[in-house]
């Protein structure tokens, strides 16, 4: 029997709507390889907290680029969690990079030029074999512009907000409900009016509204999809 295709699946949408919990769902029904791209901006964003290249909340451009090469990324999977966890130049930061002040700076690196050419040439060759869902918010236009299936994933605003605080909440981090709307609305502003590589909903992304639908069902709906793909391809 011909073995079915291994596509490739991008997962786009604002700050915490859900894509990275459905495209790890996706990713393990399927049998693929789930990156989450946003932790790879939250790493970066850690290594240039820790070096002080970020003065006043204005990260340091120039200063950046020349580190850039000292920045080394790698995902392992992590058995307890069944997910990835982020590796920092061999440091585990998996909990670091999930907290509200990474949270706070790295919509601001994700806007440097080099940085994203940094990241993103690292995500093609991740993904060069498909069989890869990876999540974030320029995958389907600019690292995977070819992808088989583009999922746009929404949810409305107070629920993305409920989800996040709960979320800090089971890693131990009290945060006002106030505090994490302000954080997602600074982020969805900053990541789709920078210049590089906004977020854009491209033309063939197919929408999925998270806001009523439970984890099951994303997934099944998701699940639809591929096969209609990679029937097409
Ligand atoms: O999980 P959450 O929706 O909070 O965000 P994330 O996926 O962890 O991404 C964190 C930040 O990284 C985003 O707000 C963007 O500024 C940036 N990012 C990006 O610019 N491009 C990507 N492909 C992924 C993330």
């Amino acid at each position: 029997m011909l073995q079915e295709k291994r596509i490739t699946i991008a997962v786009d949408g604002y700050s915490s709507c859900g894509k990275s919990t459905l495209a790890k769902a996706l990713a393990k029904s399927l049998g693929y390889v789930f990156i989450d791209s946003g932790a790879m901006y939250r790493g970066v964003t850690l290594y240039c907290m820790r070096q002080q290249l970020i003065q006043h909340s204005k990260p340091q451009v120039d200063l950046i680029e020349k580190e850039l090469h000292n920045i080394r990324l790698t995902f392992e999977f992590n058995e307890a969690s069944a997910s990835s966890d982020l590796f920092l130049n061999g440091e585990n930061v998996e909990k670091l990079i999930r907290m509200p002040d990474v949270a706070a700076n790295v919509s601001k690196i994700a806007t440097i030029k080099s940085v994203r050419h940094k990241l993103v040439e690292e995500q093609r060759a991740i993904g060069q074999d498909g069989g890869i869902v990876m999540d974030g918010r320029d995958i389907g236009s600019v690292v995977f512009p070819d992808a088989e299936l583009k999922l746009f994933v929404t949810a409305a605003p107070e629920i993305r907000a409920q989800r996040r605080k709960k979320e800090l909440e089971e890693k131990g981090v009290i945060i006002s409900l106030d505090e994490v709307i302000a954080n997602l609305m600074e982020r969805d502003m900053i990541d789709s009016t920078r210049a590089e590589s906004p977020l854009i909903q491209v033309e063939d992304a197919i929408v999925i509204d998270t806001t009523e639908l439970t984890r099951e069902e994303q997934l099944l709906k998701a699940l639809e999809l591929v096969e209609a793909a990679a029937c097409r391809s």
